[in-house]
């Protein structure tokens, strides 16, 4: 199912690695992933989230705060039972590992443009797929997907839809206005309105929007290492003044989660 990211065609097995019939080789890194990210794709040296960013989400995640998220992920996702499925933007495979156990007789892919976060995420689930790859130059082929997640990250829409076979999704799973605003409300003089219905208008014509759901929960952040990483994962880190990130370090926050589920179906 992977083609070369180079000249589009089949890449097949070889000692270590892949291959295309035009002869474009990529190599299996130590760590069991595929880079199919060639440096004339990148627009810098290390595209994507960075060590520090990936390091600070692994942490928290790893604290099962947001272990309900990925609970229904996981149950959204294994009541599509889809043949083939791939996480698109999957940072370090938090949920990519839920989406795999959920779905154990499927064929699995995952990919993202930071290679510090791939190389973090294949070792939570060996048995699937790991790419560095581009969302807007999928090395997969066309409708050879029945499921595509997208947690938390930008997506192209055109490939998304290019990906995906008839009657396949994707679960989309993203922020509502609600999300964290006891933290954004002590970190900002004037909270942003999020518009959460904003990614509704990119649906393309071809896929149409089937279900949506939103859970609510409260997360009690008591340690001060959980508070730093929570802000070190989402842009807050760098938006909101070091002054008021500081506070907001220093002292036990509760704060109402409310993340957004659709599921759009290719038509
Ligand atoms: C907010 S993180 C979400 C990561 C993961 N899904 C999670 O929720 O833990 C967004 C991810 O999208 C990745 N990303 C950004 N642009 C990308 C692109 N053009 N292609 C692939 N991945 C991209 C980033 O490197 C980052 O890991």
């Amino acid at each position: 199912m992977l083609t070369c990211p180079l000249c589009q065609g089949a890449l097949s097995a070889v000692d270590n690695g892949v291959v295309c019939p035009a002869g474009h080789r990529f190599d299996r890194a130590r760590q069991g992933y595929l880079n199919l990210l060639p440096v004339q794709h990148k627009n810098s040296r290390d595209p994507g989230d960075n060590a520090a960013m990936v390091e600070a989400r692994r942490r928290f995640l790893d604290g099962g705060h947001y272990a309900p998220l990925a609970a229904r992920l996981a149950e959204l996702a294994a009541e599509r039972s889809p043949a083939r499925w791939l996480d698109i933007g999957c940072g370090e495979g938090y949920y990519t590992a839920q989406l795999g156990a959920a779905l154990p007789q499927a064929d699995g892919y995952a990919l993202d443009i930071s290679r510090e976060a791939v190389k973090r995420a294949c070792k939570r689930a060996p048995q699937l797929t790991w790419l560095v790859a581009s969302m807007a130059r999928v090395p997969l082929a066309d409708a050879s997907c029945n499921l595509l997640a997208s947690v938390f990250s930008p997506l192209d829409w055109q490939e998304a839809q290019r990906l995906l076979a008839p009657g396949g999704g994707l679960l989309r799973m993203g922020p509502t206005r609600e999300h964290l605003m006891a933290l954004r409300q002590k970190l900002y003089d004037e909270v942003r309105d999020y518009d959460d219905e904003k990614h509704l208008e990119l649906i393309p014509p071809g896929m149409r929007l089937a279900h949506s759901e939103t859970l609510r929960f409260t997360l009690h952040l008591d340690s001060e290492q959980a508070r730093a990483d929570l802000l070190a994962m989402t842009p807050h880190g760098w938006r909101a003044s070091a002054e008021r990130r500081a506070a907001v370090i220093a002292a036990p926050l509760e704060v109402g989660v409310a993340i957004r589920y659709d599921w759009i179906e290719r038509c």
